[in-house]
C-alpha cells in the first residue's frame, strides 16, 4: 500500500510517501519519497512558534514539498512521474496529521490533504502526532531508506516528552490508551526551550542547552548549582517544569558574572533536574503498570543525558524491560512516523483520526 503522508502540527512541514506492507506482527515500511522543511529560523526572531506565521509558510511550502516527495518516488519506484495522469504514482491512501498542535497550522495540511484526496480519488484518513511519536520507538532502521516495526511486548509504556508534551501513557494492546502520569504545566521541551532563552541561546533552544550542558559535564568541574527537582516526591507520575525553569531565571538573576562557562554549568544544572523528574517519574510508571516495553517519543528523546538516564534505569532496575528510542532520523517532527501509525491504524482496521483540527487532542 503506498501512503501519501501530509505532516504540519508545527513548524515543520513534511510530506512523505511510503510503501508499507504487512501489519501489527510484521510491517514494513520503504521510504519512496520524504520532503521536510524547517522553518525554525523564522521563528527564532519571535523566541517560539508563532501560528500565522507558521501557517503562511505551510500553504507557501506544500506545493513544492509535494512535488519533490513525488519526483523522489517516482524514481525509487523507476517510474515516470507524469503530473497530468490522476495518480501516476498509485497512492492508495493519504493520512493527515489532524492534531494535537496548533489548529491553524493543522488545518493547513487538513485542506491541502483533502485537495490532494480528491485529486488523485483516494480515501484520506486522519492521524495523530502523538500516537506517531510512539511508532517512531517502535520501528527499526533496517536499511537506508526501509524501517521495520519491532513486535513489541505488550504493555507498552509510552514517555511522550516534546515541545509540547510530557506524558506517560500505557498501552495495553494496539491503539488503546490510558494516561498514567501528565505534566501539569509546562512540557520538558518547553523548558528546554526557556531555559535557552534565558541563557540566551537562539531558538529552538533545547539542542543548544543539552550541547551546552555536554561541554560542562566533560569538563567535570564542580560547581555547586542545583535546581529543585519538581514532584518527584509526590505520589503520582505527574510531572510539573515551570517551577524548575523559574529557579532558573531566579539564579541567572541572582549571578553576576555570565561568562560561557557559568552558563553551562546552568544548563548542566537545569539538564540534570528535568532528566531526574523524568526518571522518577518513569521508574514509578513502571512499577505502577509491569510494563514489558519503554517507548520513548517526541523531540526531547534526541537528547543524550536523558538517554543515557533511561538506559540506566532499564538496565539496572528493570532488566526485563525493553527500552526502545527512535532513530536519529525519527526524533524530531517528520511525516514518516505520521504515516507508518496511520498504516497500521488502517491495517488493524481501526477508524483513522478525526479530520477535524483539534490542538489539544489527547490520545488517552
Ligand atoms: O517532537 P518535537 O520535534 O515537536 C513537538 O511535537 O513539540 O519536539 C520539539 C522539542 C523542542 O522543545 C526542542 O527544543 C526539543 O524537542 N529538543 C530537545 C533536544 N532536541 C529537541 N530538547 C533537549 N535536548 C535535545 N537534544
Ligand atoms: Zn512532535
Amino acid at each position: 500500500m503506498r501512503v501519501l503522508v501530509i505532516e504540519t502540527s508545527c513548524d515543520e512541514t513534511a510530506v512523505s510517501v511510503l510503501e508499507c506492507s504487512g501489519d501489527t506482527l510484521n510491517a514494513e515500511f520503504r521510504v519512496l519519497g520524504n520532503a521536510l522543511y524547517s522553518q525554525a529560523h523564522l521563528h527564532a526572531e519571535y523566541g517560539g512558534v508563532f501560528p500565522t506565521l507558521a501557517k503562511r509558510e505551510h500553504i507557501k511550502n506544500l506545493p513544492a514539498l509535494l512535488a519533490t516527495a513525488f519526483r523522489e518516488a517516482a524514481s525509487a519506484t523507476a517510474s515516470i512521474y507524469d503530473s497530468r495522469k490522476q495518480n501516476p504514482l498509485g497512492i492508495d491512501l493519504v493520512a493527515v496529521t489532524s492534531g494535537p498542535g496548533l489548529e491553524p497550522a493543522l488545518w493547513t495540511g487538513i485542506e491541502f490533504a483533502k485537495a490532494e484526496a480528491a485529486r488523485l480519488g483516494v480515501p484520506l484518513v486522519g492521524a495523530d502526532h502523538m500516537e506517531g511519536h510512539i511508532i517512531s520507538a517502535l520501528v527499526t532502521k533496517s536499511g537506508d531508506t526501509t524501517y521495520k516495526l519491532t513486535l513489541p511486548d505488550f504493555p507498552i509504556l509510552a514517555l511522550l516528552i516534546s515541545g509540547g508534551h510530557t506524558e506517560l501513557i500505557l498501552m495495553r494492546e494496539w491503539f488503546s490508551y490510558e494516561l498514567i502520569g501528565r505534566t501539569k504545566d509546562d512540557a520538558v521541551g518547553e523548558a528546554f526551550d526557556k531555559v535557552a532563552r534565558l541563557l540566551d541561546f537562539p531558538y529552538p533552544g533545547g539542542p543548544k542547552v543539552a550541547e551546552a550542558a555536554a561541554r560542562a559535564r566533560a569538563r567535570g568541574t564542580a560547581h555547586g548549582i542545583v535546581f529543585p527537582r519538581p514532584l518527584i516526591h509526590e505520589q503520582s507520575c505527574d510531572f510539573s517544569f515551570s517551577g524548575l525553569k523559574t529557579a532558573v531565571r531566579y539564579k541567572l538573576r541572582d549571578m553576576h558574572d555570565l561568562s560561557d562557562e557559568t552558563k553551562e554549568h546552568v544548563a548542566e544544572a537545569f539538564e540534570d533536574a528535568a532528566r531526574d523528574a523524568l526518571i522518577a517519574k518513569t521508574r514509578r510508571a513502571l512499577h505502577e503498570t509491569n510494563a514489558l516495553t519503554l517507548a520513548v517519543g517526541g523531540g526531547v528523546s534526541a537528547n543524550t543525558e536523558v538517554r543515557r538516564a533511561l538506559q540506566d534505569l532499564g538496565t539496572k532496575e528493570f532488566p526485563d524491560v525493553h527500552i526502545a528510542f527512535p532513530h536519529p532520523s525519527l526524533t524530531g517532527d517528520n511525516a514518516l512516523m505520521i504515516g507508518m501509525a496511520a498504516y497500521l491504524r488502517h491495517t488493524t482496521e481501526k477508524d483513522g483520526h478525526p479530520l477535524e483540527a483539534n490542538g489539544s487532542r489527547s490520545l488517552a
